[in-house]
């Protein structure tokens, strides 16, 4: 077969490492992809949302798949361009990733189908998001922007002046552009915080290991949100007890809501949980593999796994038996110093071998470009360290070695990912 990856990050590098275990792979392609990628497939520089680019490129190489792995090309419906001209793609068209495209569009569903989630309300402009800020006076409070904002458009409020705020640079500065046309308030939930990547065809769900990923930028869950700093798998929240209760509460549920609103999910859905002293809710969904919970789960994954995108496409996922390894696997984000604000490109980065690798882990390539056969930084996200161990422990120490090694000018990681 050969395969077309879109997309660019760590997530699509590990997606890309794990298709080329399939003895049924013999070629594999990336648009954009990125230094490191390059290392592993072919890379054309094309942007992942240039829905007729990817088309023309896919008949150009006659791929038999194209991979979707980004939420914005899901979103802007690549899947569905890509079925019209005969092409076979894995991702959800885009009537069933507005699931993540519309925070107010999930909020409705799980409501409407009993799906358990934080309480919210949905406001059209800022005044009357505000008065209803105002007549509630709980805080945290949580305000989100309504479509995609980069992972970025959740702020949790303190107290009314962040709220406020919030609601203002949302609504009225618009930093998240069209995204924040409506707003969210949402109950403010606590609890650790599950990631549950699934396959799903549209009737069968199965969940894949569980995952956890830490979203704050500062060691202790302090600083501003990322789109993720590290990732641990199993979840050791995440009991096989929660995982039976989430199937019959969310899963399930959420599948079959899909498929009755005539937008049946077809693809891996991602279950944002927290696990609240009231059972679990979910936080949010995502219509795609996680970046950086990829990293860490599909290590794991010991079926092949273009049988089970296949599973997937044909509708025949209730067939396939899917098998894990008993391992524990970690992920330690390497980022530009400054990230998530502002942060500096084209630095040189040091200790990875000439394939972008280094003995002891695996280094999945974020945010890296080639400049004269050296790897430099070309992103927020730089690296994703990750490494396989028979506990949690082994894992984690091995990454942790791994990183020691790697160094670029402010390279900044979380010292505290899985503790
Ligand atoms: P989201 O992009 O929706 O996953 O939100 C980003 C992060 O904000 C989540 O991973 C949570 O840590 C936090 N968050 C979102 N919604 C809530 C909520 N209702 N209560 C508490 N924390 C939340
Ligand atoms: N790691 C969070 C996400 O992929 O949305």
């Amino acid at each position: 077969m050969k395969i077309l990856v879109i997309g660019g990050g760590g997530r699509e590098h590990a997606i890309i490492r794990k298709l080329k275990e399939s003895p049924r792979v013999n070629a594999i392609y990336a648009a954009p992809g990125n230094g490191g990628i390059s290392k592993d497939a072919q890379c054309f520089g094309l942007a992942a949302t240039d829905i007729k680019g990817v088309v023309s490129l896919a008949k150009e190489l006659a791929v038999d798949l194209v991979f979707v792995a980004p939420d914005d090309p899901l979103v802007l419906g690549l899947v569905d361009a890509l079925e019209a001209e005969g092409i076979r793609a894995f991702g959800p068209n885009a009537a069933a990733a507005i699931i993540e495209g519309s925070k107010v569009f999930s909020k409705d569903l799980m409501q409407r189908y009993g799906i358990p989630t934080a309480g919210y309300a949905v406001f059209e402009n800022a005044e009357s998001a505000i008065a209803y800020i105002k007549e509630q006076n709980s805080y945290p409070t949580v305000v989100k922007a309504d479509g995609l904002a980069l992972g970025k458009g959740v702020i949790i409020a303190e107290n009314e002046a962040e709220a406020l705020s919030a609601v203002n640079s949302i609504m009225s500065d618009r930093i998240f552009g069209e995204s924040g046309s409506r707003v969210v308030i949402e109950e403010f939930l606590t609890g650790p915080e599950v990631s549950v990547l699934a396959f799903t065809d549209g009737k069968t769900v199965k969940p894949m290991v569980s995952s956890k990923d830490h979203k704050r930028a500062l060691e202790g869950d302090r600083g501003l949100n990322t789109g993720g700093m590290g990732t641990i798998s199993p979840n050791p929240f995440y009991t096989d007890e929660i995982a039976q209760e989430c199937m019959e509460t969310i899963f399930l549920p959420t599948i079959n809501a899909m498929a009755q609103e005539g937008r049946s999910f077809k693809g891996c859905l991602y279950f944002g949980l927290m696990l609240t002293p009231k059972g679990s809710k979910v936080i949010e969904y995502n219509c795609r593999f996680g970046d950086p919970e990829t990293q860490v789960v599909l290590p794991r994954l010991k079926t092949d796994f273009v049988d089970i995108i296949d599973a997937v496409i044909d509708e025949t996922l209730d067939k396939i038996d899917i098998e894990w390894q008993d391992s524990a696997c970690a992920c330690v984000i390497m980022a530009s110093g400054g990230y998530p604000s502002a942060y500096p490109k084209g630095l040189t980065i040091a200790g990875l071998d000439d394939k972008g690798q280094l003995e002891g882990a695996t280094v999945y390539h974020s945010g890296t470009a080639l400049k004269d056969g050296e790897f430099v930084t070309n992103g927020g996200r730089v690296l994703g360290v990750t490494a396989t161990g028979e506990s949690l422990e082994a894992a984690l120490q091995k990454a942790y070695a791994a990183v020691d090694k790697i160094k670029f000018e402010g390279a900044h990681y979380r010292k505290d990912i899985g503790r």
